[in-house]
């Protein structure tokens, strides 16, 4: 259930196999001097715009479309090779996976989102109806390969994204990952410690490869609070996250699961980054049942308006529950008051 993973400094020379590959790549690529003259030697591409939106049916059967009018002899060994973020690399992915029953497939990550996270594991997922991956396989890339020159291309304030994802493992199970991260980290920080995190995404992952036996949702932490602020306040998913982890935080030390010790490590490592506004901000700043009607949308509700809650009990050591979501968002009501 792994994939093999590279860390190039540059793109890779896919020239050799050419003919064998259909890239897939984020249409912002053509702007970027770095990516433009690798992309002329890739005779099999198409383009397509990153969001929500691409994850869609239609732009399945679209794209399939395009496919045929390339025209590529029925004989070739396709590789589809996608070049994006989660977006691109979760819609590639679904599409290898079922195009001719299933062609090989590259991820080459560009966001922190899809480098630490996404592209890992072998989920992949279509939007159906506004509903975000209600459609989707469990596929695994032959290979993802990262390439720091292309991750170097984001904007600064990105790292959020790499930060929520990469404290969540480290919270998780690697204790030793954490404490490098508890102080400002920069573009290179982050990306030497890429390896680790990943690693600790895998070392979940292999528990539970297809979300049988419940302990992938582990890889919850954060995501059922930082999914209500993702949709409510427009945020980003990396900020959602910390915020996430935060309130999962100030939780797990209120049932007594958790030490004070750990517990102010963590409130220090994410007020280190100096999010826009605190967790607090956006719990008064949202109602009672906004955050219930939206914790209803979450795919992992039961169908007695229960949900696992991923709680942390050490710095490398978290544990599920199953709670009510009333019992969240009293919890919400208490924070809100916490001084
Ligand atoms: N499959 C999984 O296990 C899994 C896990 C978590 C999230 N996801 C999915 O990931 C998606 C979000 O991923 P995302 O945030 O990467 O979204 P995205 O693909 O929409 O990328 C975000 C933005 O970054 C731009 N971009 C991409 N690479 C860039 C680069 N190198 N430099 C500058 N800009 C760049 C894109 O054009 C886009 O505007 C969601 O759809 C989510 O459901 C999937
Ligand atoms: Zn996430």
């Amino acid at each position: 259930m792994r994939s093999v993973i590279e860390f190039l400094n540059h793109l890779p020379e896919l020239s050799e196999n050419s003919q064998n590959i259909l890239l897939i790549y984020d249409s912002i690529f053509e702007k970027k001097s770095e990516v433009r003259g690798w992309l002329k030697k890739i005779p099999y591409k198409i383009s397509v715009r990153s969001g929500e939106q691409l994850k869609t049916l239609g732009e399945l059967d679209r794209t399939i479309q395009k496919i045929s009018g390339l025209k590529i002899s029925k004989s070739t060994e396709l590789t589809f090779v996608a070049l994006g973020g989660g977006t691109v690399c979760d819609f590639v992915g679904f599409l290898a996976s079922v195009f001719l029953r299933g062609r090989k497939l590259i991820l080459i990550p560009t966001t922190w989102l899809a480098a630490v996270d996404s592209a890992h594991g072998g989920k992949n997922g279509l939007n159906f109806r506004k509903i975000k991956n209600q459609i989707g396989t469990f596929y695994l890339p032959q290979k993802i390969i990262i390439v720091k020159t292309i991750l170097r291309l984001q904007p600064n304030d990105r790292l959020v994204e790499a930060m929520g994802e990469t404290l969540k493992v480290a919270l998780i199970n690697d204790k030793k990952l954490f404490f490098k991260l508890e102080n400002p980290i920069s573009f290179d920080e982050v990306y030497a410690i890429l390896p680790k995190a990943i690693d600790n995404k895998y070392k979940v992952v292999k528990k539970d490869p297809l979300e049988k036996n419940g302990t992938r949702r582990l890889l919850n932490l954060g995501h059922t609070l930082g999914h209500v602020l993702e949709s409510h306040f427009q945020i980003s998913h990396g900020e959602a996250v910390l915020h996430g982890l935060e309130f999962s935080a100030r939780w797990s030390f209120q049932r007594g699961l958790l030490s004070e010790a750990d517990f102010i490590r963590i409130l220090v490592s994410i007020e280190n980054l100096h999010l826009k506004s605190p967790l607090k901000f956006y719990l008064k700043s949202i109602s009672n049942l906004q955050i219930k009607n939206l914790l209803c949308r979450d795919k992992k509700i039961t169908a007695q308006s229960r949900m696992d809650f991923i709680f942390i009990k050490s710095i490398g050591q978290c544990e599920r529950n199953l709670v009510a979501i009333d019992e969240i968002v009293s919890e919400v009501v208490r924070q809100r008051k916490e001084k």
